[in-house]
């Protein structure tokens, strides 16, 4: 907890934003709007800030959280910066790319921000307001996504309210996010290797692709699903609505929320009907929120291609259907 139970919503213009540096300098916690999904923010040099995340959230504290920079410079005084990762983030940064790097043996970052392991996870967002942020405050943001630990992620102020009123200090509501989906993760090895930790609205196969002439090898030792055991947050149950969910539901039966993708009627939640994937990302998480929020005791899914953004789509509804234990 922050020390307060009462949680403002302001605009995210300038007075908004000045509002969010000054708490977060004290060392508060404020949701802040990115391209990807709304971020729940904390000085990451402080140790005390970024233990009020963890508890807000309730996340395990073996869950290590993303690192917000306003470029590579503020990266590398963090990060062991190296040519692959200049190569990794060159063409998309500012943008929705994570990449995880060794941490600087004097990056004086609070240690909860790494959860104990000698890398960091490192990314520089293009939302203006996000940035407009960085550029005021004087460290780097560790922001993972705006919602209780497990429980889906939110690309509205709305969704943020729904599972953390009274347990953070401020949202910045700078209306719905547009990528929809959490930043692509990429692991770069010592030898310059990549390795997916998890997909998102960057294409990795086509980013390794352009180049190096060649798609990404799959990781060893795992399904090509993603390194779970690097990646905790990539648990086999997240994003869950607490409801049943189907996947790949061709029909649907009276008590399910339907959520539709392509030309199909009478859904309760529309992905995209023109079957476009970028306008399902983008809706993704809201539908979930909706189903979460029904009469109806369960949820179906329309199936969803998996390429492109639509492999990001697939691994999120897979883990929202995951059981939960
Ligand atoms: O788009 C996003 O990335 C959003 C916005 C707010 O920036 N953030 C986000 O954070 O999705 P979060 O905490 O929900 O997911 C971070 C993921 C987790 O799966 C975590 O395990 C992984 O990043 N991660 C963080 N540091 C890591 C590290 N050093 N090595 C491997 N994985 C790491
Ligand atoms: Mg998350």
């Amino acid at each position: 907890m922050s020390g307060k139970n009462v949680t403002e919503v302001v605009l995210a213009d300038a007075k908004g934003i000045a509002k969010a540096a000054a708490i977060l300098e004290s060392g508060g916690l404020v949701a802040v709007p990115t391209e990807t999904v709304y971020g729940l923010a904390a000085r990451a040099d402080s140790t005390d800030a970024v233990a009020k995340i963890y508890a807000a959230k309730g996340r395990p504290s073996f869950n290590p959280l993303i690192v917000h920079v306003r470029d590579e410079q503020q990266a590398a005084q963090y990060a062991q910066w190296s040519t692959p990762a200049e190569i990794a983030v060159m063409t998309v940064w500012p943008g929705p790319l994570t990449v995880v790097v060794p941490l600087r043996p004097d990056a004086n970052l609070a240690p909860a921000v790494t959860a104990g392991v000698d890398t960091i996870a490192v990314r520089c967002p293009s939302h203006p307001v996000m940035r407009q942020l960085l550029d005021i405050v004087d460290f780097p943001l560790a922001a993972p996504s705006a919602n209780r630990s497990g429980f889906i992620s939110p690309t509205t102020a709305e969704h943020v309210l729904a599972s953390l009123d009274g347990r953070i200090d401020l949202v910045l509501d700078g209306g719905p996010t547009k990528a929809g989906v959490e930043s692509s993760i990429v692991a770069i090895r010592e030898n310059g290797q990549w390795e997916e930790l998890r997909p998102g609205p960057i294409d990795l196969d086509a980013l390794h692709r352009h180049y190096f002439d060649e798609g990404l090898s799959k990781p060893a030792g795992t399904d090509g699903k993603g390194a779970t055991i690097e990646a905790p947050g990539q648990l086999a149950s997240h994003y869950a609505p607490g409801k049943p969910v189907r996947l790949n539901a061709e029909k649907v039966a009276p008590d399910e929320f339907l959520i539709g993708f392509g030309p199909i009627v009478s859904v309760d939640c529309m992905l995209s009907s023109s079957g476009n994937l970028q306008e399902a990302a983008s809706n993704l998480y809201d539908c979930l929120h909706q189903g979460a929020a029904s009469d109806k005791p369960s949820i179906a899914i329309a199936p969803i291609p998996d390429d492109g953004i639509g492999r990001a789509i697939n691994d999120r509804l897979r883990r929202a259907a995951a059981p939960t234990d």
